[in-house]
């Protein structure tokens, strides 16, 4: 099976969610023995159509264009038996550069007008167009967010029994964050692409798990309006804050623990059981604890009955040690922050929170 995997995000990609989902696809129908081509289409010179209909009468299947689609892209996507049409979520349906190349494969048709399925207008098509599966990514973390660019594309490919599966990742940009449920994902993705060539379709299970919900929405808003107000403040793009590892700086106790619950490092907690208590003053006041066990953590707000290390703080002191903005042993030296109990778990802090 000849696969055209078109991937639409501008973003490079190691830093494109899209490419991170495809990958995955593109492994699994690998693994099953499928040629897979991987084009970024950001990199391509593709023109719009300029609707001048040539490749209808002059010059029929042929558009006037010179340029990557018609030099290269479009053989290729003629000669496929599978292409994956990957794309980011854009203003809820696909980018402006998948737009556009879908907008350029009208070559493939002639202009005539016929009734389709019995109920529809349609061209005809000069040369059977490849199958389609499409991959899209969102950073809303509802399946619906989805649903227009769905209603579209069945409405585009699905026609002729053209659209073989439609494969949605919601949350895409936390996914990388939460190593609990992403493994899941991509190893679902990956038997993805194994049945798709080996049956022509996507097992509903494999399908539920690569779409799985991963985050609820009052983690999911706690800590990306944390992230943000964090570029915000320091004037960063989030390519910047990632390139230079920064942190999302919390703005209340909630968001202090629902990053630090997520910062927590599985591997590195795993023979830990302890209670771990912040007392904080200054600015905003108030406790809360964390209960480490053996791998897993609650964070739970208010103080503990018997918490075996508490470091009592000003808010903006711990806020500034914990993005990296001032040295943690140095402000201890300085007592700007207390400690009591056991100060070994005060000294594993970096390894355990950091995932
Ligand atoms: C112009 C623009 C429009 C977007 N529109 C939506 C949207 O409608 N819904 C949504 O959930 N995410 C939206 N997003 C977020 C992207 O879908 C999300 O960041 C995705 O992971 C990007 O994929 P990429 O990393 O492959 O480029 C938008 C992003 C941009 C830049």
């Amino acid at each position: 099976m000849k696969v055209l995997a078109l991937n639409s995000s501008p973003r490079k990609a190691e830093e494109s969610k899209t490419a991170l989902m495809l990958t995955h696809l593109v492994d699994g129908m690998r693994q099953a023995h499928a040629e897979v081509q991987i084009i970024e289409l950001h990199k391509k010179n593709i023109k719009n159509c300029i609707g001048c209909f040539t490749c209808w009468t002059k010059t029929p299947g042929k558009c006037i264009h010179k340029d990557d689609m018609t030099r290269e892209l479009m053989p290729s996507w003629l000669d496929a038996d599978l292409v994956v049409y990957a794309t980011p979520l854009y203003h809820y349906t696909i980018n402006a550069t998948m737009k556009t190349f879908i907008e350029r494969t009208l070559p493939v048709l002639e202009p005539f007008f016929e009734k389709r399925g019995g109920a529809r207008t349609a061209h005809p098509y000069r040369q059977k167009p490849p199958d389609a599966v499409v991959l899209s990514v969102a950073g809303f973390p509802e399946l619906s967010v989805f649903d227009q660019l769905s209603s579209y594309v069945n409405f585009l490919f699905g026609r002729e029994d053209r659209l073989l599966a439609e494969i949605y990742r919601p949350a895409a940009e936390t996914l990388p964050l939460i190593k609990s449920k992403n493994e899941a994902v991509f190893a679902a993705t990956e038997q993805a692409g194994r049945e798709l060539v080996t049956t022509g379709q996507i097992a509903p299970d494999t399908l539920e798990k690569i779409q799985q919900p991963i985050v609820d929405f009052s983690t999911f808003a706690t800590i990306g309006n944390a992230f943000w107000k964090t570029c915000i403040a320091e004037g960063v793009t989030p390519k910047t804050f990632a390139a230079k590892e920064m942190r999302p700086r919390p703005d209340s106790i909630a968001s202090f623990m629902a990053i630090l619950e997520m910062a927590f490092n599985r591997e590195a907690g795993k023979d830990t059981r302890a209670i771990l208590q912040f007392d904080f003053s200054g600015e905003i006041e108030g406790a809360c604890h964390f209960k480490v066990d053996c791998g897993n953590i609650e964070a739970i707000a208010g103080q503990a009955d018997s918490p075996d290390l508490t470091i009592s703080t000003p808010f903006e002191v711990w806020m500034d040690i914990m993005t990296g903005k001032a040295d943690g042993q140095k402000m201890f030296m300085e007592q700007k922050y207390q400690v009591t109990g056991d100060l070994e778990l005060l000294m594993g802090f970096g390894e355990l929170f950091g995932s």
